[in-house]
């Protein structure tokens, strides 16, 4: 059965004072709760915050991501930091093709394919993000553009590979804005992804793709939201910077 998850995307926020606070709240909030066990917690703190935040999480539940990688394993990439760097700090999975790094930093599907390739190299879940920005869904070419994303980052995996990818649908006008997809319009492109993995890996595999939705998911519509049949959890991006708020959407399910 595949992973219902919640992951906070701290983006470039918090002083590492801050995130260490930050992290050790939804850490002993996490402890104290009774979330389900088939709940996946994830947050991904600034890369300056990796080391000492590993160390100051105790609950084995909550599970340290980072927000990006390099695509090159190693050598001269000055300000590059490779998946096996940030595996050996005790990072368990790395966000991958976020809008915000594709539209800053040009990452393409075929950098994003060797990022993705290098984190699954490390043992490190990667979460594949895709979405369209409004313009194209104005268009009504929202389904076509996710597929290509996912067809050209995704489809050179083999099984086996893609097993180990989480996807994420982060429709790009949602994306801090306030204004979240409606559950159904969530849903409909969470099937959509589900069917385009199913045509490339089969039903077993498009079946066990956890599909979380991001895109100012809060407390007050995560549960409508995490009902929806193919949507498996949210990455959170401004919401998951408060505990309190952070562990309300934990427990939307
Ligand atoms: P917000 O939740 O702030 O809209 O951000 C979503 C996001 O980009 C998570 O990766």
């Amino acid at each position: 059965m595949r992973k219902k998850i919640v992951a906070g995307n701290w983006k470039m926020h918090t002083n590492i004072r801050e995130g260490v606070a930050l992290a050790s709240a939804i850490d002993k909030a996490v402890e104290k709760s009774e979330i389900k066990s088939e709940i996946g917690i994830i947050i991904a703190p600034p890369l300056t915050h990796l080391s000492l935040i590993n160390q100051v999480i105790n609950d084995e539940r909550v599970c340290l991501a980072a927000q990006n990688c390099s695509s090159e394993s190693k050598g001269a990439f000055t300000g590059e930091v490779s998946a096996k760097m940030l595996h050996s700090v005790g990072v368990k999975a790395v966000i991958v093709g976020h809008s915000e790094r594709r539209a800053y930093y040009g990452e393409t599907d075929e950098i994003l394919t060797k990022k993705i390739k290098s984190v699954i190299e490390n043992s490190m879940l990667p979460i594949f993000c895709c979405g369209e920005v409004l313009e194209q869904r104005e268009k009504g070419i929202h389904f076509e553009l996710v597929k290509s994303q996912i067809e050209n980052a995704l489809f050179g995996f083999t099984s086996e590979e893609y097993s180990k990818i989480i996807i994420a649908y982060e429709p790009v006008w949602a994306i801090g804005t306030g204004k979240t997809a409606s559950s159904a319009q969530a849903q409909e492109m969470h099937e959509f992804i589900r069917k385009t993995v199913e045509s490339k890996f089969g039903k077993d595999l498009a079946e066990n793709t956890t599909i979380l939705y991001g895109g100012s998911v809060k407390a007050s519509n995560a549960k409508e939201l995490f009902s929806q049949k193919d949507v498996d959890g949210g990455l959170v991006g401004g919401a998951s910077l408060d505990a309190d708020e952070f562990l309300e959407i934990i427990k939307s399910f």
